[in-house]
């Protein structure tokens, strides 16, 4: 296994594309949805002081994308898949938004996997009844018109005003993300986030360092909810991105590797 390889993990039906970069403690990101290992580029090009690793979940970027099966259960899993193919006990393990939930689910089911935790921009509580209808337009618009309309639904909310009117690189990345996401992944992510458990008593429970980054734009895990969020988990750090919305990795890279870089410092 050479680093900065493209290594191929089996994990059940699935076969994941995982990124490794460095040497040192290991830092595992985990992406949002409908997005790939790629949202954390600039994160995988930057902390090297760390061996950084991202991965493409099933259904998304350079991983397969099995017909169905997918739930954050699943995705967890699949983590752990990833962490045995590079046989690590523990990780730093950073989490954007969907990446966050199924981050809850790894810290329920196996926190002895997690040394700590990074949560950006994402939210302990399940879906709403309005949420989970959502969810169903959102797959019946991908079966109809593909992830390219999905693209158009959700580029306006996912990124700040500041990004559009100067950053359209990120803007071009972020589209090209999404409309390359295979169907069956877009609408298995949609279906795993509709139904996914309530990790609002997940919270209390976790025994690790946690860090909180919000993005001061974001519509989708606005900033007052993540502080609160942060309030919730004892000794959690919080920072909050300015001119980042959803995409704070992409959207202000230096910014948000430096919040990471700060906390991996303080973990020795
Ligand atoms: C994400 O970025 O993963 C999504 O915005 C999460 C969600 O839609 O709940």
């Amino acid at each position: 296994m050479t680093t900065g390889d493209l290594l191929r993990v089996p994990a059940d039906d699935a076969e994941l594309a995982v990124e490794v970069r460095g040497q040192g403690a290991s830092v595992l990101f985990i992406h949002g949805f409908p997005f790939n290992r790629s949202m954390w580029r600039h994160q995988l090009a930057g902390l090297s002081r760390w061996k950084r690793i991202a991965f493409d979940l099933r259904g998304a970027g350079a991983s397969s994308a099995p017909a169905g099966g997918y739930s954050m259960a699943r995705y967890a899993r699949d983590v752990v898949h990833v962490l045995d193919a590079l046989e690590l006990d523990r990780v730093v393990a950073c989490g954007l938004s969907m990446g966050g939930y199924i981050l809850f689910e790894l810290l329920r089911r196996h926190p002895e996997r997690v040394r700590a935790a990074v949560l950006c921009n994402t939210k302990a509580e399940s879906d709403s009844p309005d949420a989970r209808r959502g969810r169903d337009e959102m797959a019946t618009l991908a079966e109809r018109e593909g992830p390219a309309a999905v693209a158009d639904r959700l580029l306006p909310r996912l990124l700040a005003p500041s990004t559009f009117a100067a950053h359209p690189e990120v803007v071009a990345q972020v589209r090209e993300m999404i409309a390359g996401t295979p169907l069956p992944g877009l609408v298995g992510a949609l279906r795993a986030m509709r139904d996914r458990p309530d990790s609002t008593a997940t919270l209390g429970a976790i025994g690790v360092p946690v860090l909180v980054v919000a993005g001061e734009d974001d519509q989708i895990a606005p900033p007052g909810g993540m502080r609160a969020l942060a309030q919730t988990i004892a000794g959690a750090q919080f920072a909050l991105i300015p001119a980042a919305a959803h995409l704070a990795p992409l959207e202000q890279p230096l910014a948000t590797s430096r919040v990471l870089a700060d906390f991996l410092d303080g973990l020795g």
